[in-house]
């Protein structure tokens, strides 16, 4: 019997976290560079019901009745087979691989889920369209992230820019001429939970200026989009510095972060900012196709611990 594999990208943002949480648009991406894998292989003598689930970089070799309801990976199973009335699915051997950096805001977690559903279902004998996976994998996210947004399994599972606004439907971006992103990693850990709660600290402390900031990140965000529809990729250089320069202000900054920015600036890249939570992570920076590696360069000197070079198409 034949295995069914399938494949999910990453994502990084490009505009407007943290204002997000706060009714304001947010831009993001995919991440075809690094990816995750789910490749399910029939078990012919297993008993019916049985699935072993194999994710050698998460430590994990067990059968999905032994793991818990709440763990990421059996969850993604478990609910697809809720949603396609399966009581007792034929054995199977899922085994799941990913170069996407985990807990690092590239969307591991969302691209997991999404490979996990495109093989399973197909491996079921009812591959599913997008929409349905992208539902799915926002059920999982919440076990992931609590109260997900909604744009990392959009993203995922469409491998296409969108723009996002909280409550209202996800809108994919047309891309009217590719650009070049360098994205570097601090290194730091750094969970996005902390910062997301520094920053309600703080607008409950000063709502008016918090405010203030997250309708200036909203302008760039809805001016970010025009230059990408209108094919003027290079105006989202100044934008990520405004961007950025909010962000700082919001308090996400770190040294590190700091450090990574300015070097990318210093290289010729047309614009940087940090991406995700903040505090550590990964940031990105704008840059001509053949500045990239004079940018990842000077990154790699500043103390990035991991670079990807990708275009947004
Ligand atoms: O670190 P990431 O890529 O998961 O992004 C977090 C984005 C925030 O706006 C800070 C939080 C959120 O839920 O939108």
């Amino acid at each position: 019997m034949p295995a069914f594999t399938a494949s999910a990208p990453g994502k990084i943002i490009l505009f407007g976290e943290h204002a997000v949480v706060y009714q304001q648009p947010a831009i993001a991406a995919p991440v075809t560079q690094v990816r995750a894998k789910a490749v399910v292989m029939p078990d012919v003598r297993g008993q019916p019901g049985r699935g072993q689930i194999i994710a050698p970089d998460l430590g994990v070799n067990a059968d999905l009745r032994d793991l818990p309801g709440d763990h990421g990976l059996a969850a993604a199973v478990t609910d697809l087979l809720a949603h396609l009335g399966i009581g007792r699915a034929p054995a199977f051997t899922l085994k799941i691989t990913s170069t996407i950096p985990f807990a690092a805001g590239l969307g591991s977690g969302a691209a997991v889920s999404v490979a996990i559903l495109r093989a399973m279902s197909a491996f079921l004998g009812q591959p599913l369209p997008d929409e349905q996976i992208n539902a799915l994998t926002y059920e999982v996210e919440k076990i992931y992230h609590g109260t997900p947004s909604g744009i990392d399994n959009t993203v995922v599972t469409y491998a296409a820019p969108v723009y996002f606004v909280r409550g209202q439907p996800i809108t994919r971006l047309r891309v009217a001429r590719p650009f070049t992103l360098v994205i570097a990693d601090t290194g730091v850990s750094s969970p996005t939970s902390v910062t997301v709660g520094d920053v309600r600290t703080g607008w409950q402390a000063d709502p008016a200026r918090y405010e203030e900031m997250f309708a200036a990140v909203g302008q760039i965000g809805q001016q970010a989009r025009a230059a990408i529809e209108n094919g003027n990729p290079a105006a989202l250089g100044p934008l990520m510095d405004d961007n950025h320069y909010w962000l700082r202000e919001m308090g996400v900054s770190c040294s590190e972060l700091e450090r990574l920015v300015l070097a990318a600036r210093n290289a010729g890249a047309l614009g940087a900012k940090l991406s995700g939570g903040g505090r550590g992570g990964n940031m990105i920076a704008l840059v001509e196709p053949h500045a990239a590696p004079r940018v990842v360069y000077a990154l790699e000197a500043a103390g990035a611990v991991r670079t990807i070079v990708t275009e947004v198409k």
